[in-house]
């Protein structure tokens, strides 16, 4: 029987968006660099946040998102990588972040979180690494507003991209239905953008195949393009 809630194959999914990963920029010039991509038409900014437990990686506090808030008016989709998202949700909303997503591997009960973001006034948003299946984010699809898929172990920008967790993407698109916004993290570039565009993706996080090509600007249209070319939402789990 068909869900009416779907679209038909081959029916557009939601807006899709670029949204730039900050950990790859030049950090010295954090604040030009945000500007820079901002002005080539970017729709979010991406900061990675990182504790050095729940990923062997260290990055930024809320004064780097607060920074960053000052550099731009674009929303700002925090992706939080640390063991206690709890713990740090208020002050990462404070400094600016307007989607909060975390890790359903940190909380596996994530209900009481996703309801303190939205009440600070945030998007609330999970996350699955690679081996976690699209399942684990089932029964939270009407209390979030994103999932994003990890396409490589998080913890690094300039990872090689796992085609293997694109099935996941499209899994999500299907049990959430068009109007919900399914993101994609790691090792996307102009090439591996078609395929998470086609399996439903809409949300295009991209790091080093923004801020680190010899033209921002250009590299956000070459996705921008591709993105347009491959439009065409299918539903490869269904058939
Ligand atoms: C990885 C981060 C990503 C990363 C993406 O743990 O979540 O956002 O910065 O960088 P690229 O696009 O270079 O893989
Ligand atoms: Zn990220």
């Amino acid at each position: 029987m068909t869900n009416p809630n779907l679209p038909q194959s081959g029916a557009p999914a939601r807006r899709t968006l670029i949204a730039p990963s900050v950990l790859a920029c030049d950090l010295t010039r954090l604040g030009d660099e945000v500007c820079a991509v901002d002005a080539a038409g970017v729709d979010w900014h991406h900061v990675d946040i990182m504790d050095g437990h729940f990923v062997p990686n260290l990055t930024f506090g809320p004064d780097i998102v607060m920074a960053i808030r000052r550099a731009s008016e674009k929303p700002l989709d925090v992706h939080l990588m640390i063991e206690e998202p709890g713990r740090y949700a208020e002050e990462f909303i404070r400094a600016g972040a307007s989607l909060l997503t975390f890790h359903i591997e940190a909380l596996p009960e994530p209900r009481p979180l996703i309801d303190k973001i939205r009440k600070l006034g945030a998007r609330p948003g999970l996350v699955i690494k690679p081996r976690t299946p699209a399942e684990s984010v089932f029964p939270f699809l009407k209390e979030v507003d994103m999932v994003l898929v990890m396409t490589v172990e998080p913890g690094f920008t300039g990872q090689k991209f796992m085609p293997e967790c694109v099935v996941k993407a499209a899994q999500i698109r299907r049990e959430a239905g068009p109007q919900f916004d399914v993101e994609v993290d790691g090792g996307i570039n102009e090439k591996t953008v078609r395929q998470v565009a086609l399996a439903g993706a809409n949300v295009i996080v991209a790091g080093a195949a923004i801020y680190r090509a010899d033209d921002p600007r250009a590299a956000v249209q070459r996705i921008r393009d591709s993105l347009d070319q491959n439009i065409r939402w299918r539903d490869p789990v269904g058939g």
